[in-house]
């Protein structure tokens, strides 16, 4: 058997030949038997050896968990794949593929620390499918506010309405630390229904006034129309600059602003741009990165991409929506696709996977992911003084 995993470390690109991948068909008796083997010696890694550990997973990978459980054997070595790989993302994978509950504690302890990732998030994802909600609860009403800032983050990047009733309660009790309420109040507006809980709160006057302003720009900023639009009635923005027509793109074009002011502007909260583009490293990667877009677009295309996103999408950066067979969706830049799974990077630059076969049905959207009504949160000034600190972004040297 030694020799059996020896020779299928090497190549663990092996098991990712046509004759193992069982796209829409059941593997064959001898072929679950072999896997079943090869899963076994694999993971009697002693010290653990990481490529051991990949073996044991990939065979892992093409076993149901029913094949699993039906042999007391196969059960210890997932067991023992599990130890080995505890606290990195094929924990999680392992974790949540054979729906290990007793580990939801670790799962959590993951979520905790890495609530701005898909490591993180998608061990919280693992909780919610194990039904542990109490878990969740109990840790965001623990004393440590820092975490349960930091779950709460977790929470509201998984965007679905299963965490609305965990983050809505925070929102609600001015009681509890303004720093959990505000995120709470961020992961509310990254799905539908937590944004529309979030309005009624509003409606309701039950928002303090310290989370009001952020509510307002979160709830403004969101990309389902009834609710922004009621937010903008209920929840104006404070920078909104009403409807004063613009001058045409050539007069803008014509003007000179202050690049170091359009710096500003640029980093400031209302218009966003930081949270969707990067400068020299600096901001969230999602949209195309802008430190050398001075050189890349002229004055005029500068302004057609602020005020008019839509209107010449960048490749690659289409906005796709995916409705989800369990009633959730998902919004965001496809990164990638495979026979069986898609991974979409949503706004806040984490990476989900979802299994095809979870897919209801996905759309490529007309429209941009960048907001078409950013100039609105600026004066015209400020416009143009923006677009001469882009123009000014070119490569050094
Ligand atoms: C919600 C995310 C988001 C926000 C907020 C946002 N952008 Fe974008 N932006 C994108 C995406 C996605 C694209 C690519 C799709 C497209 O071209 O419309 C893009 C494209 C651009 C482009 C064209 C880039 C190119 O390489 O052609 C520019 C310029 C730009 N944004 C500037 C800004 C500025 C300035 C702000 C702030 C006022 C801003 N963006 C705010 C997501 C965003």
């Amino acid at each position: 058997m030694n020799l059996l995993v020896g020779q299928c470390v090497a190549p663990v690109q092996a098991l990712r030949r046509p004759a193992f991948t069982f796209i829409g068909r059941r593997p064959s008796k001898a072929i679950t038997a072999f896997l079943a083997l090869l899963l076994i010696a694999a993971s009697h890694a002693q010290p653990a050896d990481p490529q051991r550990t990949a073996v044991a997973i990939e065979a892992l990978s093409r076993l149901t968990p029913e094949q699993i459980k039906s042999n007391p054997k196969l059960e210890a070595a997932l067991k023992r794949v599990i130890e080995a790989t505890r606290g990195t993302p094929q924990f999680v994978e392992v974790v949540r593929k054979f729906q290990i509950t007793n580990e939801n504690p670790a799962l959590l302890a993951i979520a905790i620390q890495n609530a701005t990732n898909s490591f993180g998030t998608d061990a919280v994802r693992a909780i919610l499918e194990a039904g542990d909600a109490k878990l969740l609860r109990d840790s965001l009403n623990s004393t440590s506010t820092a975490s349960a800032t930091r779950l709460a983050e977790a929470l509201g990047n998984v965007a679905e309405k299963k965490v609305v009733p965990l983050l809505e309660p925070i929102v609600a009790d001015s009681q509890r630390d303004a720093q959990l309420r505000k995120q709470a109040v961020r992961g509310l507006a990254q799905n539908q229904e937590g944004a529309s809980v979030l309005l009624k709160l509003a409606k309701e006057e039950r928002l303090a006034p310290d989370i009001r302003l952020l509510a307002s720009m979160e709830l403004n900023a969101v990309r389902w129309p009834r609710i922004k639009s009621e937010a903008a009635q209920l929840l104006p923005l404070p920078q909104a600059r009403n409807a004063q027509p613009l001058p045409s793109i050539a007069e803008l074009t014509g003007k000179r602003g202050d690049a170091a002011r359009g710096a500003e502007v640029y980093s400031r909260a209302e218009a966003g741009c930081i949270n969707c583009h990067q400068v020299n490293g600096q901001g969230i990667d999602f949209g195309p990165k802008l430190s050398e877009i001075g050189a890349k677009l002229g004055k005029d295309a500068l302004y057609e991409a602020i005020l008019n996103p839509s209107a010449g999408i960048s490749f690659g950066y289409e906005a796709w929506q995916l409705e989800l067979k369990n009633g959730d969706e998902a919004y965001g830049l496809l990164v990638s696709e495979t026979a069986d799974e898609l991974a979409i990077k949503t706004q806040n630059g984490i990476v989900t996977r979802y299994k095809k076969s979870e897919v209801a049905k996905r759309q490529m959207m007309k429209t941009s992911i960048m907001p078409s009504d950013l100039q609105q949160t600026m004066s015209l000034e400020e416009l143009i003084d923006l677009v001469e600190y882009l123009a000014s972004l070119k490569k050094v040297g």
